[in-house]
């Protein structure tokens, strides 16, 4: 299948990975929509990648804003939901609260995109959701995405099946050069991150959002592939 003339929304839509994603999608010929709480970002995005590419805002923590978006984005294609938040800190200290607003944006925000669009989906479609590494390769102070990601990777195996003729898989980024849900980092600590991931990678570098992309559209076309999750990580597992 390719993506010409085919509808694409993507929740984190105007982040390092939604945004390639649509670059990508847009660069086959489909017409995409991103989502996105902030309207500048998604101006921004939107405006560099040309008049196929229009978005909607909303929150993906806040399930009417976010379904009153998927229907006026109107019948679609594909879903992709790129959107997550992060938190960081040793278990004991991190808040309840904190954890729970990741579970909110990266694990219900997801479901809860799912629900809305299904209905609307056609039925040679797809969904694309995304887990991460620290499911796989689990790091100190980072157990609430390594959580996360574990439930989404449950999820998508159940709604393969329920979701079916419309296939539904995940992709696992390894350490991309992005913000990844978080606050921008200072220069030196963005540095050593990168050196770091270097370290970690069996291919012995920081991967980059297209390269995710790239994957990203491999799963959105490929149409006898359905209920898994792809490592686009580099080796880092
Ligand atoms: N980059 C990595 O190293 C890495 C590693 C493993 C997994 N992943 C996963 O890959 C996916 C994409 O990550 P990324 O690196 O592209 O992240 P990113 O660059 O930080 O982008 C996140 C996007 O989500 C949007 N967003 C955040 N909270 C939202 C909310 N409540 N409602 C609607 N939109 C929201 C952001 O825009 P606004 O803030 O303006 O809303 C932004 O468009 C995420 O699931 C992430 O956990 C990334």
């Amino acid at each position: 299948m390719t993506l010409a003339g085919k509808r694409v929304v993507i929740t984190g839509g105007s982040g390092g990975i939604g945004a390639a994603t649509a670059r990508a999608a847009a660069g086959r010929g489909a017409s995409v929509v991103l989502i996105g709480r902030t309207e500048a970002r998604l101006k921004s995005v939107a405006a560099d990648l040309g008049p196929a590419v229009s978005y909607l805002v909303a929150d993906v923590r806040d399930g009417e804003a976010l379904a009153d978006a998927l229907e006026q984005a109107g019948p679609l294609d594909h879903l992709v939901t790129a959107a997550a938040g992060g938190v960081a800190g040793p278990f004991a200290d991190v808040p309840e609260d904190a954890v729970r607003d990741l579970f909110e944006t990266k694990f219900w925000g997801q479901y809860r995109a799912v629900r809305a669009a299904l209905p609307r989906m056609a039925p040679d479609g797809s969904v694309l959701l995304f887990s991460g590494f620290l499911y796989r390769k689990p790091a100190v102070g980072l157990s609430a995405f390594a959580a996360v990601n574990g439930a989404i990777e449950g999820l998508v195996k159940a709604l393969a099946v329920e979701a079916a003729p419309v296939r539904v898989n995940a992709l696992s980024p390894g350490r991309i050069d992005t913000l990844g849900g978080g606050d921008p980092m200072p220069s030196d600590a963005r540095r050593e991150y990168v050196a770091m991931a270097g370290r970690e990678a069996t291919l012995g570098r920081i991967g980059t959002a297209d390269e995710v992309a790239h994957a990203a559209l491999f799963l959105l076309e490929s149409t006898y592939t359905t209920g898994i999750t792809l490592d686009v990580d580099g080796g880092l597992r």
